[in-house]
């Protein structure tokens, strides 16, 4: 049983944390290394960032920052409701409250240890525990509100690193026909895509399913159903049930994307060794993108400065040389720099008439981005991107 080093992607800041100044003191920075588990298939973080310099009264992300997060938190509340007939519900990471707020008609509760965004979904009437999930946590809250109909969290357990006591925590917390939606980027995906920017201080995993269904085994929980979906670049909507609740039948999707990764080879050291040479030969290809506009003299912004660019960024080493400024549409993110790169984050104001390039640091958005911005393309304006390939797109 052991990890293997498969990636060094240099040194990285904390995503989240956006700079106040362009030139801060201490700023802390990590090393971005990837691991393959031989036994489990489990990819992750080779070092793990302690989670208090992450997750804590600054939290800059809002899940609703978006249009198409906050329409797919919708429909999905709608559909959980039509489908398991809950009673009560558990969010882990409920963030600004985009998903849980849909469930006021029921008991609804919400943990989230960024103080900033409890607040938020407190002030919403969601009772919100601003605590790490932990087996702990699940003990209080169960005590005080019993056990869940439905468990979701989304784009969270991938980010907590003690696995087991997370799903042993999620188990203890769910009625016997209780169900767990667990929502995350997929490894495959990602790897399809060469998004080695799925990769940062938060994501201290990135599942594939074979991965899930040997991690959580000893659990007491098993997947049931899989649901693929667009967000975050490709992700998957995972069910699981109680392993002795058998109301459920296990779907044959679930066999149909374990022989999917199988036939990908997402149980082999070699897939990601191949995976890590295609991700030089982008970073390469992506520098000399920016060194030719630069050439031409012309200007280069930032679209959207996500968490996932900071793995560009910096890997990169794409700073201010080639990007003049990010514009962002969250608040707390403008008048910032973003970490490592050190670029000036505007507030997004439409793309100004004396840009040629905009990366698209959300490329997750492409679609609903260039739909907002066909007068920017329509005046000669073009986006580059890094996935699946370093390119310029200009329609
Ligand atoms: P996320 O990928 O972590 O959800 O972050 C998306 C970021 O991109 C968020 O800060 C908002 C920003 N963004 C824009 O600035 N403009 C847009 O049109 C979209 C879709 C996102």
């Amino acid at each position: 049983m052991k990890k293997i080093n498969f990636l060094n992607l240099g040194k990285h800041p904390i995503t989240n944390n956006f700079l106040s100044t362009a030139n801060p003191k201490n700023e802390f920075f990590y090393n971005l290394k990837l691991s393959y588990h031989t036994e489990t298939k489990l990819i992750s973080l080779n070092n793990f960032v302690p989670p208090k310099k992450m997750f804590n009264n600054k939290y800059a992300h809002r899940a609703s920052a978006s249009i198409t997060m906050r329409e797919a938190y919708s429909s999905l509340a709608q559909k959980i409701k039509k489908k398991f007939n809950s009673k009560s519900i558990l969010e882990i990471g409920s963030n600004d409250g985009v998903f849980i707020k849909h469930f006021s008609n029921i008991k609804n509760i919400g943990v989230e240890p960024c103080k900033n965004l409890a607040e938020l979904t407190t002030k919403m009437k969601v009772k919100t525990y601003d605590k790490f999930w932990t087996f702990q946590l699940s003990n209080q809250i169960i005590k005080k509100h019993g056990k869940f109909d439905v468990i979701y969290s989304a784009n969270t357990i991938s980010h907590i690193h003690k696995l087991d006591e997370t799903f042993k925590a999620i188990e203890n917390s769910l009625n016997l026909d209780g169900v767990f939606i667990l929502e995350d980027p997929s490894l495959l995906k990602s790897l399809q895509k060469l998004s080695y920017d799925q990769f940062y201080d938060e994501h201290a995993y990135v599942f594939s399913i074979t991965a899930l269904k040997n991690i959580t085994k000893k659990s007491g929980l098993e997947i049931f159903n899989i649901e693929e979906l667009k967000t975050h670049g490709g992700s998957n909507r995972v069910f699981f049930k109680k392993i002795k609740n058998k109301k459920f039948k296990i779907s044959k999707n679930v066999y149909h994307h374990l022989s999917n990764e199988k036939k990908f080879g997402i149980h082999k050291l070699k897939t990601y060794r191949d995976f890590a040479k295609k991700v030089q030969k982008s970073k390469e290809s992506l520098i000399k993108i920016f060194q030719k506009i630069k050439k031409e003299k012309k200007k280069i912004i930032g679209y959207g400065a996500t968490y996932k660019s900071s793995t560009v960024l910096n890997f990169c080493k794409i700073n201010k040389n080639f990007i003049s400024y990010f514009v962002d549409t969250t608040p707390t993110k403008s008048g910032k720099f973003t970490p490592g790169s050190r670029i000036p984050i505007k507030a997004y104001k439409g793309i100004s008439d004396d840009v040629d390039y905009a990366f698209l640091g959300a490329w997750n958005f492409k679609k609903e981005i260039l739909k907002k911005e066909k007068k920017f393309i329509k005046r000669g304006g073009k986006f580059i991107t890094h996935v699946p390939y370093p390119r310029i797109i200009s329609k």
